[in-house]
């Protein structure tokens, strides 16, 4: 069976930013039957209706590779208990024109992160907010709220140390198992 293509998403779009590093250990991480490709959106013109006549052409590439993946995950810091703006817009950019969901069906994972002490919870679940109408089907457990994600995680996206590495290794896992079975409906 060829390895899942599973798209990525950033929510940062900030050159050294911490949840890059934590998607690259996500990728490091990961069991060989995922291949997780980031996707970009810091290209993604913010959502305007009535660029929908002629919708810009990086739309168009974002819903085609959002539209052909197999799954989802989002890696997302907090900016004011919320996810990021950038986040958000690409969410709407990938739900439109209206009847064509690239996001639905698709297999979710929500990984969030902050320097700070909470993991960036509220990020996190307001984003479930949004998958729930996008009828993307994040893994429920384990869940997934990186703390102090600037001391753990190098530029390169190493991990330093076992507990979280184990802990983001099993995450994969458990989603590639929650990929696998929703494959098979
Ligand atoms: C933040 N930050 C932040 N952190 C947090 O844990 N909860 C929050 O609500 C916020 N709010 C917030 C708003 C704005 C506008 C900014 C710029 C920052 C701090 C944030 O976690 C920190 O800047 C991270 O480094 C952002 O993630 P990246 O860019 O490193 O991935």
């Amino acid at each position: 069976m060829p390895a899942k293509d599973i798209a990525v998403i950033v929510g940062s779009l900030r050159k050294d930013a911490f949840s890059r590093r934590l998607a690259k250990a996500l990728q490091a991480l990961s069991p060989a039957g995922l291949t997780l490709e980031i996707v970009e959106i810091g290209q993604l013109a913010l959502y305007n209706q009535d660029l929908e006549t002629s919708p810009p052409a990086e739309w168009i590439a974002f819903r085609e590779r959002i539209k052909r993946a197999d799954g989802v995950v989002f890696v997302t810091p907090e900016y004011n208990r919320s996810m990021t703006g950038a986040l958000k817009n690409a969410l709407d950019v990938g739900s439109r024109p209206y009847g064509k969901n690239n996001w639905d069906n698709k297999p979710g994972l929500v990984v969030s992160c902050s320097p700070g002490n909470m993991g960036a919870f509220g990020a996190n679940h307001h984003l479930r907010q949004s998958l729930v109408f996008l009828n993307v089907l994040p893994l429920q457990q384990p869940e997934a709220y990186i703390s102090g994600v600037d001391k753990i995680v190098s530029e390169s996206g190493e991990v330093a140390n076992d507990k979280t590495r184990e802990f983001l290794t099993k995450i994969m896992q458990a989603y590639e198992g929650w990929a696998n079975l929703l494959a098979k409906r």
